[in-house]
C-alpha cells in the first residue's frame, strides 16, 4: 500500500515551485514533473496560477501516473486574507482551485498585512488594493500576526490542512510566534541559495523543530525574468560551483540544489522545461565532501533577491521593508 504523507518529515526534499509559471504552461509542467517524480508541489494564491495547477493534478491522477496522498501539496495564504474571518475563505477559495479537499501545508505567505480585497473584484489580487485607481496604492492592514496564527490553527485542527507555517518570516518573528501558537509552526520557506546562506535563522528554525524549505535555490535565475538581477549575478559560474560539476559530472545548477539539501533543507526549483525538470531531481546519486560543502557556503554576500524592502518601493511606491 502507498504512503499516506501527513508528518512535516514527509515533506519531499524537491518540490516543483510554480512561481512564475504562467497559465498557459501550467497544468502540462505540473503533469511532466509529476511523471519524471516530483512529489511535491509548491504553489500559493499569488502565483495566479492555482486553477492550471489543479488541472495538472487531476490530470496526472486521471492517468494513473499519482493517488492525491503520493502527493505533497504547500499552497500559501496571501497578504489580504490575514484578518480571522478571512483565513478559512481564503484556504477554501485555493482548495477549490487545486481540485483538492485538504492541503499537506499552508503557510502564511508574507508577515505582511494588507487591506481585504473581496474575491469578486480581484483575484489574487497581488499588492496594488485597486489597481485600476489613478494612483494605486499598496495598503497595510492592521492585523496583528497572533490573529492570523490563531486562524490558521483553526483550519488545521478543521482537518483542511495538515501542517501549518510561515515563509519570509526574520528570527525576531519566529520568537513571537512560538510564544503564542498552540500549534507549533512546521516549517519555515525563506529565500536562500549560496549567495544568502541564511545560516543563523536556518539554525534557529530547526532548534525550534520547523522544516526549512528554500525558495529561490539556484540564486538570480530566479529572477532574471523579472528584471531583479542580472545572469552576472549567477552563482553557477562560480568557479568552486564549476570545479564541484566537473568532478561528479553533474551540471553546476545540479550541484547548487545538492548543496541546499545536503545542508537538510528542501528546495523548490522552478522549471517549465521537462529536461531541467529531470536535471533538477537527479541530485540524489551523489554527495558533495564537506570542502565542497564549505567551499559553496562561503560564496555568502547576504545578497537578498526577493525584498519587499525594495520591490515593494519600485514597483508599488511603498516603502515596507520586512529584513533589516
Ligand atoms: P526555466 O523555467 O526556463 O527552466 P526559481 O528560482 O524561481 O525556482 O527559478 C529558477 C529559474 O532557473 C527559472 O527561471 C528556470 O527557468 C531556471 N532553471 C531551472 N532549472 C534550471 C537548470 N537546471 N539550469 C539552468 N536554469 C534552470
Amino acid at each position: 500500500m502507498s504512503k499516506t504523507m501527513s508528518s512535516i518529515t514527509d515533506m519531499p526534499p524537491v518540490g516543483l515551485g510554480l512561481w512564475k509559471i504562467e497559465k498557459t504552461d501550467t497544468a502540462a509542467t505540473v503533469v511532466d514533473a509529476i511523471k519524471a517524480g516530483y512529489r511535491h508541489l509548491d504553489s500559493a494564491c499569488d502565483y495566479g496560477n492555482e486553477k492550471q495547477v489543479g488541472e495538472g493534478i487531476t490530470e496526472a491522477i486521471k492517468q494513473g501516473l499519482v493517488t492525491r496522498e503520493e502527493l505533497w501539496v504547500t499552497s500559501k495564504l496571501w497578504n489580504t486574507y490575514h484578518a480571522k474571518e478571512h483565513v478559512r475563505p481564503a484556504l477554501e477559495r485555493t482548495l477549490e482551485d487545486l481540485g483538492l479537499d485538504y492541503l499537506d501545508l499552508y503557510l502564511i505567505h508574507f508577515p505582511i498585512a494588507l487591506e481585504y480585497v473581496p474575491f469578486e473584484k480581484n483575484y489574487p489580487p497581488e499588492w496594488l488594493f485597486n489597481p485600476e485607481d489613478d494612483n494605486p496604492e499598496m495598503r497595510p492592514a492592521k492585523v496583528p500576526h497572533h490573529e492570523t496564527w490563531a486562524a490558521m490553527e483553526d483550519v488545521c485542527e478543521a482537518g483542511l490542512v495538515k501542517n501549518i507555517g510561515v515563509c519570509n518570516y526574520n528570527s525576531g518573528l519566529l520568537h513571537d510566534l512560538f510564544s503564542y501558537a498552540r500549534i507549533a509552526p512546521a516549517a519555515l520557506q525563506i529565500e536562500s541559495h549560496p549567495y544568502l546562506t541564511q545560516d543563523r535563522l536556518i539554525r534557529l528554525a530547526k532548534d525550534l523543530g520547523m522544516a526549512v524549505t528554500a525558495f529561490s535555490p539556484l540564486g538570480a535565475l530566479s529572477y532574471l525574468q523579472l528584471g531583479m538581477a542580472d545572469m552576472s549575478e549567477s552563482v553557477l559560474v562560480q568557479d568552486a560551483v564549476k570545479t564541484a560539476a566537473a568532478a561528479h559530472g553533474k551540471t553546476p545548477a545540479q550541484i547548487v540544489l545538492r548543496w541546499g539539501i545536503q545542508r537538510g533543507n528542501s528546495i523548490i526549483p522552478k522549471s517549465t522545461k521537462a529536461e531541467r525538470l529531470r536535471e533538477n531531481l537527479d541530485i540524489f546519486d551523489f554527495e558533495l565532501s564537506h570542502a565542497e560543502m564549505d567551499a559553496i557556503a562561503a560564496l555568502n554576500q547576504n545578497r537578498r533577491f526577493n525584498d519587499p524592502g525594495n520591490f515593494c518601493e519600485a514597483a508599488f511606491g511603498r516603502f515596507h521593508p520586512i529584513y533589516d
